[in-house]
């Protein structure tokens, strides 16, 4: 099915200079860009985001690294598109990562692991809603 999903290019990313590279494994894989920007997250910001983890022991690293710079976050649209990020990511620990993978070739540590991804269609929607408003996004049909 025609899915969304929210992806977020994360500091360590996009100070290796990786966001035109990691959007192009998107692009070749099927996933169209349909919204993207480039934000420095406030505490607040970022807090709210991962507010589902906010009783684990990495919550403040998690914000504080989250925080540390720039980030790009997009909306992807595609067929299956979840799965199919989660896919080209590669799992959450590098180290567990395979080869060819997002966080394989980016990320170098699980808290500086190059990307996020909406992991279920109830946390897509929102994720999504969460950074972008629906005049901002541009479906490409
Ligand atoms: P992300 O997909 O952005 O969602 C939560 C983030 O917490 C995760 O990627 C990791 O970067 C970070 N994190 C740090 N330690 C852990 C852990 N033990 N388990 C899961 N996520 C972790």
């Amino acid at each position: 099915a025609q899915e969304r999903t929210l992806s977020i290019i994360k500091p360590d990313a996009v100070a290796k200079n990786a966001v035109g590279d990691i959007i192009s494994r998107f692009e070749k894989a099927g996933l169209q860009v349909v919204a993207c920007k480039m934000v420095n997250l406030s505490k607040d910001k970022a807090e709210g985001f991962y507010a589902e983890h906010s009783e684990r022991p990495f919550f403040n690293d998690l914000v504080s690294f989250m925080t540390s710079g720039p980030v790009v976050v997009q909306v992807l649209e595609g067929d299956n598109a979840i799965a199919k990020n989660r896919e080209l990511m590669g799992a959450t620990d590098p180290k567990k990562a395979e080869a060819g993978t997002i966080r394989a070739d980016f990320a170098t540590s699980i808290d500086a692991n190059a990307v996020h991804g909406s992991d279920a269609p109830e946390s897509a929607q929102r994720e999504v809603a969460y950074f972008f408003s629906d005049e901002e996004i541009c479906p490409r049909g």
